[in-house]
């Protein structure tokens, strides 16, 4: 097998250090400009200019390392607008408190690459209908959020046992405020790759591509045969739904829904 070029390495990196990579790299590169102009013209570089060509030069590995889309103007944006930022002579403190209330909020969302926004009550709707009325079994929101469909599923279906797992302390805390008093709900702040799915007949998540093959991995190791697997919008790759529902709303949701196989032979306890 090939062994991947240096390119290809810094390609592969995940993409909040690649981002922190960028913009340390953009400094050295401007940096250099400026030195180098500074010995050439005998001159600095008005900072303005410096601040533009670091955006630039950022902006551009970004590209060049394949980052997302949306890397790009936030490279672009992001030495301007400090400098912005540090003309208004805002007390640090207020940035201080901003970062506080983004990490209660987010977590760890950069390392998990799962943003929090939230199920639409249609979606909710929808996806009860999946749930049988009248049979007691056990789910599973993976990623709860504020537990707005752990409530809407609670509510519908007393006979079930709704459970939510939320990795941000915010949003954790807010749902376990809003399911007060629901016997049949329980919403907890924890890491869902450290919840075991076993006892669930289904499993609800609504996150983002990037974890969807190591969540299919999970189920199928953990799940009982037959179980369901439910992912809003978000495909597995390579896996066949059983069913997609397409939900009347305004962006389209679909929910694919995923049964779970049998275990291979290699992981069969018998
Ligand atoms: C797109 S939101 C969905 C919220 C909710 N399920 C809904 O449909 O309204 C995904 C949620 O997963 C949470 N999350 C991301 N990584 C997590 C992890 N490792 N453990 C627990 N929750 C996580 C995020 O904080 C976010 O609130």
């Amino acid at each position: 097998m090939m062994r991947p070029t240096p390119l290809q390495r810094l390609r592969a990196i995940r993409a909040t250090p690649k981002a922190l990579l960028v913009q340390l790299l953009a400094v050295v590169v401007s940096l250099m400009v400026y030195r180098f102009t500074l010995v050439l013209v005998g001159a600095p570089l008005p900072v303005l200019a410096w601040v533009l060509l670091q955006a630039v030069v950022a902006a551009g590995l970004a590209r060049l390392l394949h980052s997302d889309r949306w890397w790009f103007w936030i490279h672009l944006g992001f030495g301007p607008g400090a400098l912005a930022a540090s003309l208004l002579h805002i007390p640090a403190l207020w940035y201080l408190a901003l970062f506080v209330v983004l990490a209660v909020v987010y977590g760890s969302h950069f390392r998990s690459q799962v943003p929090l926004f939230l199920s639409n009550d249609r979606t909710a709707q929808t996806l009860l209908g999946l749930i049988p009325d009248n049979e007691p079994m056990r789910f599973l929101d993976f990623g709860s959020g504020l537990g707005g469909v752990v409530r809407a599923v609670a509510v519908k279906r007393p006979l079930i046992d709704c459970e939510g797992v939320e990795g941000a302390l915010g949003p954790a805390m807010l749902a376990r405020l809003l399911a007060l008093g629901r016997r049949n709900c329980t919403l907890r702040w924890g890491d869902f790759w450290k919840t075991d799915l076993a006892p669930y007949d289904m499993v609800y998540a609504f996150l983002s591509p990037v974890p969807m093959p190591a969540v299919w991995d999970k189920a199928c190791r953990e799940m009982r045969e037959g179980a369901l697997l439910v992912s809003n919008s978000f495909v597995i790759p390579g896996v066949k739904p059983i069913r997609t529902v397409q939900v009347d709303d305004r962006r389209s949701t679909r929910l694919y829904v995923y049964r779970i196989p049998p275990l291979p032979k290699k992981f069969s306890t018998q």
